[in-house]
């Protein structure tokens, strides 16, 4: 993580826990989307929720911000009951939706300015604050232009301006980076980063993208079938299985076999008969380990 230089180290002081959740369940007719999951985070945390399309990630995502109704468990946020105090919870938390619900008709500072009145921001300081945080995410030369000339990854910014306006101490970020190409991807992950290291946000990100959960998130929870089936630290999770992969191209697919050490895989590559590779082991492999299947097919 961080480890190319280009993200920041994280002075990362948590201490306080912003968000519990228990024995969270969501079921859609005969569908269980979310399977009686739980947690907590703490404040400053960057956690990532990792699955493959249809794991239960947005149906998570959408119960913590009020979107949609549990049909079980609990959440708290410091410690208070999200359903008895809605106002408070809404207040404190910003969203990054899966897709981008912007008003395309209307312009960058519009979008926002919509955003502070529903939220009830002080009317006299509004203009200022949206110029702050149009400065903050780097879109001071979009301010007057209308979303539908925006590319995806301006479009994506914007999103994310605005989850942040009300200055909440939690944002939510459902798959913030899907359909973008890689340059715009990276400049997304600086400013979520940025955000993590500046103001201390707890970041709660969805993703289907193992490197994107590897390299942002300090904590990683695996979700598949709605349920959590590993929880950890990337490196860690990843240690538990080994440290290198010899990929083995056989008939039947590609077998697997993990080693502690680089010389340990390559000896077994030399004396394979099918074609081999030897690679490091990622959190594919570790989810892969648990449900014999891969995140992304
Ligand atoms: N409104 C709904 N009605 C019925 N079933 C739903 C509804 N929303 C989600 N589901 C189902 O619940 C399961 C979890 O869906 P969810 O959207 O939470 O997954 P996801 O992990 O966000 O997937 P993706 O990576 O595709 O965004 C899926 O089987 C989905 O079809
Ligand atoms: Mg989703």
């Amino acid at each position: 993580m961080y480890s190319d230089g280009i993200f920041p180290t994280v002075n990362q002081t948590a201490h306080q826990s912003v968000l519990q959740a228990k024995g969270l369940r969501k079921v859609y007719g005969s569908r269980v989307a979310v399977d009686g999951i739980g947690f907590s985070f703490e404040e400053g945390e960057f956690i990532g929720f990792l699955g493959p399309n249809g794991a239960g990630k947005t149906t998570t995502i959408k119960m913590l911000t009020g979107l949609v109704k549990p049909t079980g468990g609990e959440i708290t946020y410091f410690g208070k009951d999200f359903f008895a105090n809605p106002r408070f919870a809404k207040r404190i938390i910003g969203a990054v939706p899966q897709q981008n619900n912007l008003d395309r008709d209307l312009t960058a500072y519009e979008n926002l300015k919509l955003h502070a009145i529903l939220y009830g921001m002080d009317r006299s300081g509004m203009s200022e604050k949206i110029g702050e945080m149009l400065t903050f995410a780097g879109l001071t030369n979009y301010r007057d232009m209308q979303v539908k000339t925006f590319s995806g990854g301006t479009m994506r910014r914007l999103v994310i301006a605005r989850a942040l306006l009300h200055e909440p101490g939690i944002l939510f970020l459902d798959e913030p980076t899907v359909g973008l190409d890689p340059q715009i991807r990276r400049s997304i992950w600086e400013f979520i980063v940025k955000v993590n290291n500046l103001r201390n946000t707890t970041i709660i990100l969805t993703t289907h993208y193992i490197e994107e959960a590897e390299r942002l998130c300090r904590r990683v929870l695996i979700i598949n079938d709605g349920k959590i089936i590993a929880e950890g630290r990337p490196d860690e999770m990843k240690k538990e299985i080994g440290q290198y992969v010899l990929e083995i191209y056989m008939e039947e697919g590609i077998n697997e076999r993990f080693f502690e050490s680089r010389e340990d895989a390559v000896i077994a590559l030399r004396d394979s008969r099918y074609p081999c590779k030897v690679r490091e082991v990622t959190l594919e492999d570790v989810f892969l380990k648990i449900t014999g299947r891969r995140i992304n097919v």
